[in-house]
């Protein structure tokens, strides 16, 4: 089956999730606000969901119409193939958003997209009463923008900066699938040093020892989709042994993680053993200021406090000093740091080589690069 899926991204990560997308091999390739299109069999499901590290989720475009009116929208859904995708026990609840809209209730545009699913459904199945819904779970989504309606069918489940090793997690932690943007936006290749000096329950550098490796984020969780009926078991076998086949698991990595808090040095260490990655990442209690190494050409890539919570302002300011003076003799070494915090370089005393905007949630935030010293060309 030729479909088309939708891989949402986070605001400013559209282009890395679409560089990932054409990596994959996929065709016909879109970049939108927040999504990526792109077109594939059943097994380009199993394997988005199994390896795109930047993307939030995974959906099956089922349709795509112009809708000002409910009718518009009734009608335009009841004429979908819905019962190509969902059995007759599927579980297909509905939700919805809608923006700059003439439909602007999205509860009534939920309601009324059930009633066409179910309508169609009934027809195509040949059945008078009520669905049971007992089966595999195929959300169902209706966006509206601009009075454009898209309807979808989630097939991630739960999203996929999920990964499945972080049971327990910092305050203020990182989204992994961020914490993989952050280190895909920088030149890090496995055989460098890798150092996050602030790494709270270690989301970057167990991120970065998944990339080192050439792990499958996906590996370690289940899909919503992996119970679909329509897909057949084997697809999903062969894409979960194509990632198992890909894995370097011998690739030797240097990478290591500190955090003034010992608390969080051994939630770190638990959540790195849970990804499979104990022995690859060393963990130590440091604060940033004592940060020193012989190392050279190695990528400090981190996430600070950013200090907007009250009484965390001065002491962010001097830690953003401290970091300056900490860094300032690794001519060869690149440092990467996000934060929210505007005053970032005159704190820590440089310009950035260059800066990019990226939104960590809902906070806006800055990502300061500064590039280190070429390696001689040997
Ligand atoms: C925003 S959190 C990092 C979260 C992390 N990226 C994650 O995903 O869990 C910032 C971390 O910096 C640590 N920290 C604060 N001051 C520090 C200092 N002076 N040196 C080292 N770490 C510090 C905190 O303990 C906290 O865990």
């Amino acid at each position: 089956m030729n479909l088309t899926y939708i891989a949402t991204a986070a605001m400013g990560l559209e282009s890395l999730v679409a560089h990932e997308v054409r990596d994959l091999g996929f065709e016909d390739v879109k970049v939108e606000n927040g999504k990526v299109i792109f077109k594939g069999d059943e097994s380009a499901l199993c394997r988005s969901n199994l390896w795109l590290r930047t993307a939030d989720r995974v959906k099956l475009l089922v349709g795509e119409f112009k809708a000002e009116t409910f009718d518009e929208l009734f009608e335009q859904t009841k004429a979908l193939p819905w019962s190509d995708f969902i059995p007759e026990n599927g579980e297909f609840p509905v939700i919805g958003k809608s923006v700059k809209s003439k439909l602007f209730s999205v509860s009534d545009c939920q309601a009324i997209v059930k009633k066409a699913v179910v309508d169609q459904m009934k027809n195509a199945y040949q059945r008078e009463t009520w669905f049971p819904e007992d089966g595999a779970l195929y959300r169902i989504e209706v966006a509206l923008l601009k009075d454009v309606a898209t309807l979808t069918i989630d097939t991630s489940g739960t999203g996929l900066h999920k990964r499945g090793y972080r049971a327990l997690h910092s305050e203020a932690p990182l989204k992994e699938t961020m914490a993989s943007a952050l280190i895909k936006l920088t030149n890090w290749t496995p055989d460098k040093p890798f150092v996050d000096p602030f790494c709270g329950s270690g989301t970057i550098p167990i991120e970065a020892a998944m990339i080192g490796q050439n792990v499958a984020p996906g590996l370690n969780r289940e899909f919503a989709s992996e119970e679909w009926s329509w897909i057949d078991k084997k697809v999903w076998y062969r894409a979960v042994e194509e990632a198992n086949d890909l894995a370097k698991y011998d690739t030797p990595l240097d990478i290591q993680g500190s955090d003034i808090d010992h608390k969080m040095i051994e939630l770190s260490i638990n959540n790195a053993e849970e990804a499979g990655f104990g022995e690859f990442i060393t963990f130590k209690q440091m604060q940033v200021r004592d940060f020193t190494t012989r190392k050279e050409y190695g990528y400090v890539i981190s996430n600070p406090p950013y200090g907007e919570r009250i009484g965390e302002k001065e002491e962010v300011k001097q830690l953003y000093r401290d970091m300056g003076n900490a860094f300032r003799s690794l001519e060869t070494w690149s440092v990467y740091v996000i934060t929210s915090n505007e005053q970032f370089e005159q704190l820590y005393g440089r310009p950035a080589t260059k800066k990019r905007k990226l939104y960590n949630g809902h906070i806006k935030t800055d990502y300061y690069q500064y590039f280190g010293k070429r390696p001689p060309r040997s």
